[in-house]
């Protein structure tokens, strides 16, 4: 069987979670009547401290809506050059939103203080209106590196001053409570809006929840609405959420702790390199530039063995934990990733 490390999309409901699906309560989600719907949206508002939460299909709605609340035709949000709002989402913020995206060069998706107030333009008429920042906790496709929340709380600060608003990509932001100790709700403190995804490491099927004070949702909620966004007996959904906060926060620890393992088995092997922040959640990116081969050769190369990981770009290999990989398989992953290093190395330095 393969071993996945492809991302944590990738998991399946547990028979407890489809049990509790099964059993939802539902409504009219659209009509805001569905219970377990609005059961969820009032958890996840509770989990993040903030007034209200909707009910999202995706983690890339709920980018969208909240641009699309924050912003105008021709302002500008500040990103990192690595986010999954620049780099996917298939530029959703410029076809639909007419928003211009200022990406950060930064090591490990984290800019600097300095380098976000940098780039927030003084006011001209000549210039896209800075409306924007957002930081994506843990970082995606720079290997979930884990922002400090003192860096946060500065650029939250920042933005506000500036007139700008301050976002959270919370994707796998319990990936970061869990790794650091600190709560959600003083990760999001002050943020004009944050959200987390459940069909990751929470292992649902689908959904998000998007929060902030109670009038950015009902914003939001008419973006999710037109959007086409809006559901019907969501509950069934919903009731994976609720079970996944119940049952499967403490697997992110584990999940974490599966990539210190591996990256503990593969930091040193030959031609491999690592940022410094590599290791901190629950996914791992490292460079094959040093082999001499492409990140999809060295991915190949990897499946043949059944390991699938992921190649970003060209030089870029991603591996993420999840809840459907256990200890003993990632033990095997890692001496695939390595294996295949040593003998790639080998071939190098045979053919110099
Ligand atoms: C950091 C980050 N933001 C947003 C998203 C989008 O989430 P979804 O797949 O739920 O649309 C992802 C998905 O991989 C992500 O990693």
């Amino acid at each position: 069987m393969t071993i996945d490390l492809y991302s944590d999309t990738q998991t399946r409901p547990t028979p407890g979670m489809r049990e509790a699906m099964a059993r939802a309560v539902v409504g009219d989600e659209q009509s805001n009547d569905d219970p377990t719907t609005l059961a969820l949206c009032a958890r996840v508002a509770d989990l993040l401290g903030q007034e209200a939460g909707v009910f999202m299909p995706s983690g890339t709605m709920c980018n969208l809506a909240s641009i699309l609340v924050h912003t105008r035709a021709g302002d500008e949000i500040i990103v990192d050059d690595q986010s999954h709002i620049y780099n996917t989402e298939a530029a959703g913020s410029a076809a639909i939103g007419g928003v211009s995206v200022a990406p950060l060069r930064t090591p490990a998706g984290i800019f600097s203080v300095e380098a976000f107030a940098a780039a927030i333009r003084p006011p001209a008429r000549t210039a896209p209106r800075s409306a924007l920042v957002s930081i994506e906790q843990t970082t995606s496709f720079s290997g979930g590196s884990v922002w400090a929340l003192d860096d946060m709380r500065r650029i939250r600060d920042i933005a506000h001053e500036r007139g700008l608003k301050a976002h959270i990509d919370g994707a796998r932001l319990l990936n970061a409570v869990v790794a650091t100790g600190i709560t959600a709700a003083d990760y999001a403190d002050g943020f004009d809006s944050v959200w987390i995804d459940l069909s990751k490491g929470l292992g649902c099927p689908v959904g998000a929840v998007l929060c902030g004070t109670g009038e950015f949702v009902v914003e939001a909620w008419r973006w999710k609405y037109r959007l086409g966004g809006a559901m019907r007996q969501s509950g069934v959904l919903a009731a994976a959420g609720l079970y996944a906060l119940d049952h499967h926060v403490e697997q992110l620890r584990i999940d974490n702790s599966h990539i210190r393992l591996l990256h503990g088995v593969i930091a040193d092997a030959p031609g491999l390199g690592f940022d410094p922040t590599a290791g901190q959640s629950n996914i791992l990116c490292f460079s094959v530039t040093g082999l001499g081969v492409t990140a999809p050769e060295f991915a190949r190369g990897c499946l043949a063995h059944d390991v699938r990981v992921r190649a970003i770009g060209n030089h870029q290999i991603r591996v993420t934990t999840h809840i459907d990989v256990t200890r003993s398989q990632v033990e095997r992953a890692a001496e695939v990733i390595r294996a295949e290093a040593v003998r790639l190395s080998g071939r190098e330095t045979a053919s110099r």
